[in-house]
């Protein structure tokens, strides 16, 4: 019989059922895998980005797996349209037990380029939209003492890079606020933060470069094989899936081809 450490599957399968949790950038890469693993556990699903009907396409998968599965289409840049995505939610399921802060871009660029509107959406979306999801979650969280607050940073949040420079300051940015939501939130509050910190994963994040220089580097041989996101759905759902007395801090998952 498959065990998980000591749980049978059917006891592994059941540990999470009803969870309502929200994937942001859940319409595509890493965002799409998590949800598709996480519906195998009959979760409550709220999927969130911009492409609805990508998201409506998702949410039937999700429900064919045997989850529930809400769609928001959200800009999760804008603050006043997130603090009413989340209203919905809690409206609707009256609680959220997850958030997996996980919506981002990567329009990497050479800083001499200046490309002030990539380096703005970068901070908009990577550092800004995801600090307006977590006060989507936060007074909720709170009042009933549990939660789970996912954060996807990046390997580009531990080491920096010539020409990832704005990424990188966002990544490292998510990668501080992780450890200081932790040591603020999970001792007095019971709310477990994790920051999932990827390499490279092939997804359609490199599809937002517009700087030349840094697309022709990507297009020379290297030897580097990006891994499928479903890697990071796992290390997310092994986050998910530990005691509430046990939280894991900080989970990096690269390719083995990776420096
Ligand atoms: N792929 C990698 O190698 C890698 C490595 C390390 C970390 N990461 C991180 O992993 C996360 C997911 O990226 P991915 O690799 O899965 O790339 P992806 O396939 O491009 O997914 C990005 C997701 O973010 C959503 N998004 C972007 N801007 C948004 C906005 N303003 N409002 C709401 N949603 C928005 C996109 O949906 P819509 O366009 O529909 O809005 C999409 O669902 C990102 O935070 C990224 O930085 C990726």
């Amino acid at each position: 019989m498959f065990v998980y450490g000591t749980i049978s599957i059917e006891t592994y399968l059941l540990f999470m059922k009803d969870k309502v949790i929200v994937v942001t950038g859940a319409s595509s890469g890493i965002g799409e895998a998590t949800a598709l693993l996480l519906a195998k556990h009959h979760v409550q699903l709220v999927l969130m980005a911009r492409r609805e009907d990508r998201l409506n396409f998702l949410a039937e998968k999700v429900r064919n797996l045997g989850a529930k599965a809400m769609v928001v289409a959200v800009d999760i840049a804008d603050r006043a349209a997130v603090a009413k995505a989340f209203e919905t939610v809690l409206n609707h399921f009256q609680r959220i037990d997850v958030l997996i802060n996980n919506a981002g871009l990567m329009p990497i660029s050479f800083l001499d380029k200046l490309k002030i509107d990539e380096w703005d959406r970068m901070i908009d979306v990577n550092l800004k939209g995801l600090l307006y999801c977590v006060a989507g979650v936060l007074p909720s969280m709170k009042e009933q003492q549990s939660g789970h607050i996912i954060n996807v940073s990046s390997v580009a949040g531990r080491r920096v890079a010539p020409g990832f420079a704005v990424y990188n300051a966002t990544k490292f940015a998510v990668t501080a606020l992780s450890e200081a939501m932790r040591m603020e939130l999970t001792p007095t509050s019971n709310i477990r933060v994790t920051v999932i910190e990827p390499g490279a994963v092939a997804t359609e994040l490199t599809l937002t470069i517009t700087d030349v220089d840094i697309l022709k580097a990507f297009s020379q041989p290297s030897g580097l094989k990006p891994i499928q996101p479903d890697a990071i759905a796992r290390a997310i759902e092994y986050a998910l899936l530990q005691p509430e007395n046990v939280n894991i801090s900080e989970v990096v998952v690269m390719p083995s081809s990776e420096r």
